[in-house]
Formats: C-alpha cells, structure tokens, sequence
C-alpha cells in the first residue's frame, strides 16, 4: 500500500509517521489476545439479563420459582430483591450517568427492553433458559415513541454544548439574499453494531472488584461503578486489555452493574455478556433528526443568512442531545447566523454518542443546504466553501489554532479530477446507470483532556510505559509506541506499552476523537522526563526507573483557540435506473487533521469512517415499530451496513497539518471520517439523477 502523504513533509527521523502494523495484530489473529467474553476465571458463573415486554408501564410481579427450580440456576436478581445503588453523582464530561445503568432500582419500565431482571447459573445456556421461564406480569400504558418535527413537547436543551446560539437578523438577511434554500433533512436512528459485543466479567479479589469489560475507557468505568456502588474508587480495578470496536457505545451499562451484583450476591465471579439483540436496547444509539436548514446568500455566494435548527429524541429517564445544529458554529460564519439543537422525550432508550454525535448528522443537512446553494447561486460547490471560509470561530469569535480545509479541497478536487466536473445534473448515462460526484467539507473538534502515564526504564534496557488508555481498533496501542519510542529516542521494539487498566492511572478515554492525542501528550511527558533522567547516568536498579507525567495543567491552554480538524470529501456514484440502487464507485477524502502518527493505522480509520458515511447514506436505519414500541429486525441481518461489495475504491490522504500546540503535532482523526461522507454521496445522488435526497438512508424505493 501506498503511504504517501500529499505534500512533500520531511522524511521522518523517527517512529512518528511511519507505517507499522497493530503490535498486537499478530495476538489478534492468532487468537492469542483475550477480548472481555473469554478471559478464564475459575468457578464462573453467567448471568442472563430479562428485558422488559412492553414499551411503558410497571412491573406487578415477577415469578422466579420455575426458573429457580431449573439446573445450574443460583439466582434471579431483580427490583425486589437487588442492591440500591446512587445515580446522583455527575460523571464524564460533567453529565449526570443514565439512570438505565441504576439497574432494578423500581418497578417502573420507560422503554420495550428495559433490564427487569438477571438470572444467574452454572452456564450460560442454563442462565438462558432460565429467563424464558421466568413470568414477568406488567401493568401496561400507552406509550409514545412517534418521533417528528411537529411533537409538541420539543425543548431546546444543551447538553455538552449550549442548545442555541444566535446573531443578527435572520428574515432580513434572508429577504436580502439573492439565493435561499430552506429545506428539512431528517435522518434515522441508527445503532453502533460493534463487532465484540459488551460483556463483563465481576469478581471479588481479597476485598476489591475486579471487572474485566470492554470499553472505551477502564477508568471511566471504574469511576462510574464506585459512584455508583458507593465504594472508595481505589477498591475498583477495570481491565479492557482489548476491545472489538466501542463507536461510543462502551461506557457503564447495565451488564457491568448486573455483572457487579450478581458477583457480591453469590461471592463468585460472574459474566454478564449481552445478545446482539440486547443490543439495541440497552447500549444506547444515535438518535433520529429532523433538521431545518435554512441558507441566503449574495450572488457572489457570500452566506448572509445560516440557520440550523435540530430536533433529536431522548428518553423519559434522562436527557441526551445529538447536537446536529452544532457543526455550523465551526464551519460557516453569515451576518445572522442562529442555530439551536432541541429534543423531545419518548419512551424509548436513551440514545448516546455514537460516531462523531452531531457532526455525521449534521454535516448531512448542513453540507446538503451548502450544495443546493452552489446549484442555486450558479457556483462550484467546492469554491461555494472556500468563499465562505471563516477568518475565526463564527459562534465563539476565537482565532483558529490552524485552518487548512482550503488545502484539503484543493489537494482533494485535483486528484479526484473535479475541475473536469461538468456541474449540470442528470446527463452522465452508462447503460442502466446514471453517474454523479459530489463533495462535502467535514470538520471535527480537535481537543485534549488530562490524563496520566507511567513510564519505566527497565534494567534489561527496554521501557515499559501503562496508560490506562483504550484501543477499540483504532490502533491507539501501536501509536502510543511509537510516540514514547520518539520521546525516549530508541527504536520502538525496545517500549512496551500497556494499556486498558484503571491501575495505571487517570486518562481520557476513547471517544471524542481525543484519546491518542490526550494519551500521546502524557506519554510523550512521561517519557520525555524519563529520558532526561536517564541521561544524568546511573544503573538501573532491579525495579526500574519509575517517571511519572499528568498533563491537567498543560492541555488547558488549548481552549483559548478554536482548534479543529478539516477534511474535503468527494464520492462518485452510480444510480441503476431500474432498481433506484446507489452504488459508490469511488470515494476520496483529504483531511487536515494534525500530524500523523502512524499512516497504515490511520489510513483505516480515515476510511472506516468513510465507509460508516457509505452505510449511513445508504444503508444504516432501526426502524422502530409504533404498536410495540421496539425494533423491527434488531439484528445484523435487518441492520444493513456497508459490506464488501458496498465500499469500493475508497482512498483517504492528508495534507500536512501539525496542531502548532500540542507536543506531538496531533489533533485526532477518530471521527472525522464520517464527517460530510453522507452528504458527499447524497451531493453525488443529485448530480447523477437531477433529484434531492434530504431523508436517510437514500434506500432503492426513495429514488424511485
Ligand atoms: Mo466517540 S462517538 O466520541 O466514542
């Protein structure tokens, strides 16, 4: 493979930017590396959760005997008989933990698969029998899970970022556009599906917890399980030495905690894995929206107006915001210039962050509205943007630490051929298919937050450096090694870097893109500071050389800029005129993302994400039923997403981009990549067919 990057960047003198495969891969597909579901524990027990039957309502009564009658069972934990735990503690990010994890706390069922109960035996399947036995009587009501613009209990909400922000005169500015579009852009609910499915082991150890999960980070769930059992956090150990994919679903859920009583109720180890099935309900998901996008500009393309309203669902229990209408805060700036992210409560499970929350749906709906302006200003799409670059951050009036989206348009629009574009839509025809490109612009918050590392001179002359970083798949591990190699200035192959351990320490976790650049930064001081210790001679003793780094102060000088990275998206597709299928024949991305530190690991996970904007604007969508209130066909056989066949030539490159204030250069690249993908693809669908696609998926029987 090619490795390539765009501009001429110096060879590197070290470990960073060069391409290494995963130093666990070889674990990985040897079957040597154990994910959460298969670390052997002696005398384990397995536990089965029940999930509740009906939409809304309350438990009346739940009938255990037959079930405890049965081989192998120990238990059946439930509201009558379960520990009480706290939820009244403000966890990650300063946002108070979803209830649904306060499991059989009452009797009361807000949503169609809700844990009501757990039953615990010898073996899985003897847990699992067991639950279809067990008689679980509700009292039902009506439940409301019809989502839409016109709900009547919409309120605006803020979440990790304000609900609305506002300048200037929006119908004035609109009346004085020479361009409008106003239009609605919805998109569905849509599910992580992470390969490794969540599961967790809970055992007792000489008067301390042990969990052995996956997750996106062990000291958050280490945090999260002592609040929420009300123990001093230095009696909880979370171990996640590897995690088959998290996409923002792998915090605290309700098989940690049922994991964690089953273990104290029987004093034995006890494993709690989830069913794909289960999935769908209880790990949370990427809400549906309905989005309002309203665009005027000057002739010359020049935004006067940009408003971005989003509608989102939570549930009755607690309160999350996929905060679509935020992405414009960043990209655009107009004379009026108001967005606002607002959300109605239905009796469904809460949704949560999943793949770039807010950016991926809101980039559809934004980068949709941009290229229905260039079709009605008469303007490239691609020059549309570069007109419209703003010189600080449109919302928070801060300077941009750097800005090179212009770079990643013209690097992209030169490879993929696009000055050769003819702009009219509906002409290009190949047999049954008619063909089109599209571009997007993507952008994603590039930001650090504190975390802590060890790093230890051995005496046989290797290093050891722990974090209690996670690698879902990202490559996060391999990175963090070459990284530290760099700092101590020797060959990666002498640093041994160890992660998924709350032992080791405070760290960000694996999620808002920020977890390699947070880690790096710790890494890169611990190592640093060993290095210079080192070089004051002595001999090392038996136990090593111990350094350690904690970057709290450092990394809070990045929030006096709007820091962020860019990318520029094109696709090409094919629409068989027949059927109404879309095929992806090719799909570029150029992105400005910071400096790279390894290109093979990177280069996946630019077009994983990619390829996640294949299936969200294609093929991703839970359809929910409105007489049950759950899922129809929650499963991986009625959840399509991009396979094989789907993804084609896919390419992802970069221009050089080095964040100018972190120590390594990065800025993170996890979710850029589905950023603006969608829209890139539905941009394409228009140029081929002369027809708008606002609602997603774009599935056969919509183009036809
Ligand atoms: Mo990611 S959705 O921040 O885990």
């Amino acid at each position: 493979m090619s490795t390539a990057t765009t501009r001429a960047t110096p060879a590197p003198a070290g470990s960073v930017g060069t391409a290494r495969t995963r130093v666990e891969g070889r674990d990985k597909v040897t079957g040597a590396a154990r994910y959460a579901g298969e670390v052997p524990f002696a005398d384990l027990a397995h536990g089965w959760l029940v999930l509740s039957t009906v939409a809304r309502g309350r438990i009346l009564s739940i009938d255990s005997g037959a079930a405890l009658a049965l081989p192998g069972v120990l238990t059946v934990l439930h509201h009558g008989n379960a520990p009480r735990v706290d939820v009244d503690f403000v966890g990650l990010l300063g946002t108070r933990p979803d209830p649904t994890c306060a499991l059989f706390q009452h009797d009361r069922v807000p949503h169609m698969g809700w844990p009501v109960a757990l039953v615990v035996a010898e073996t899985s399947e003897q847990a699992r029998e067991a639950a279809e036995t067990l008689v679980v009587q509700y009292e039902k009501e009506d439940h409301d899970v019809a989502f839409s613009a016109a709900h009547p209990d919409a309120y605006a909400m803020d979440g990790v970022m304000p609900a609305v922000t506002g300048k200037g005169d929006l119908d004035a500015e609109i009346a004085a556009s020479a361009t409008v579009v106003d239009a609605e852009y919805t998109t569905p609910e849509e599910h992580h599906n992470p390969m490794e499915p969540h599961a967790a082991t809970a055992r007792w150890d000489d008067g301390r917890l042990e969990v052995v999960d996956s997750n996106q980070g062990a000291g958050w769930v280490q945090g999260e399980l002592a609040k929420l059992f009300q123990m001093d956090p230095s009696a909880v150990r979370v171990r996640s030495e590897h995690v088959g994919g998290g996409f923002g679903s792998k915090g605290v859920r309700a098989h940690q905690v049922a994991a964690v009583m089953a273990a104290t109720a029987l004093q034995r180890p006890v494993r709690v894995v989830l069913t794909r099935r289960q999935m769908f309900t209880l790990i949370g998901y990427r809400s549906p929206t309905v989005q309002q996008v309203r665009l005027g500009a000057d002739a010359d393309g020049r935004l006067r107006a940009l408003e971005h309203r989003s509608l989102s669902v939570t549930s009755t229990v607690h309160e999350f915001v996929e905060p679509a209408a935020g992405v414009a805060r960043a990209m655009y700036d107009a004379d009026a210039h108001h967005t606002a992210n607002r959300v109605v409560r239905l009796d469904v499970p809460t949704p949560t962050w999943m793949r770039a929350p807010g950016e991926a749906p809101g980039s559809f709906a934004l980068e949709s509205a941009l290229d229905e302006l260039a079709e009605g200003c008469g303007i490239d799409p691609v020059e549309l943007r570069l007109r419209n670059e703003p010189d600080r951050g449109p919302v928070s009036g801060l300077p941009f630490a750097s800005h090179n989206l212009r770079a990643c348009f013209q690097e992209g629009a030169r490879r993929f051929g696009w000055a050769e574009r003819d702009p009219r839509p509906g002409l290009r025809r190949e047999g049954r298919w008619l063909l089109g490109t599209g571009t997007a612009a993507a952008s994603f918050p590039a930001g650090a937050a504190p975390s802590t590392a060890v790093a230890t001179a051995e005496p046989d002359g290797s290093f050891t450096v722990r974090i209690a970083a996670a690698d879902i798949g990202t490559g996060a591990r391999t990175a963090l090694t070459q990284v530290a190699a760099d700092a101590l200035a020797v060959p990666p192959d002498r640093v041994r870097v160890r992660i998924g351990d709350s032992d080791f320490g405070p760290a960000m976790i694996a999620g808002g893109s920020m977890g390699t650049r947070s880690w790096a930064w710790a890494v890169t001081a611990a190592a640093e500071e060993l290095r210079e210790r080192l070089a004051l001679g002595s001999d090392i003793p038996a136990e090593g050389i111990t350094v350690r780094s904690d970057t709290s102060a450092a990394v809070g000088a990045l929030a006096r800029k709007e820091r962020h990275a860019y990318g520029a998206q094109f696709a090409e597709v094919a629409v068989d005129v027949t059927t109404g299928e879309v095929r992806v024949r090719r799909m570029l991305g150029v992105f400005a993302a910071g400096r790279i530190v390894n290109p093979l690991t990177a280069r996946s996970q630019l077009t994983g994400g990619m390829i996640w904007g294949i299936s969200m604007a294609l093929h991703e969508e839970s359809v929910r039923d409105p007489a049950t209130g759950g899922h129809v066909g929650a499963d991986l056989a009625g959840y399509h997403v991009a396979t094989h066949a789907d993804v084609p030539l896919v390419e992802a490159d970069w221009v050089d981009d080095p964040d100018p204030d972190d120590p390594v250069g990065i800025k993170g690249i996890g979710e850029i990549g589905i950023v603006g993908a969608a829209a890139a693809i539905a941009n394409a669908v228009w140029h081929a067919t002369g027809v708008r696609h606002r609602h997603l998926p774009i599935r056969p029987d919509r183009v036809l």
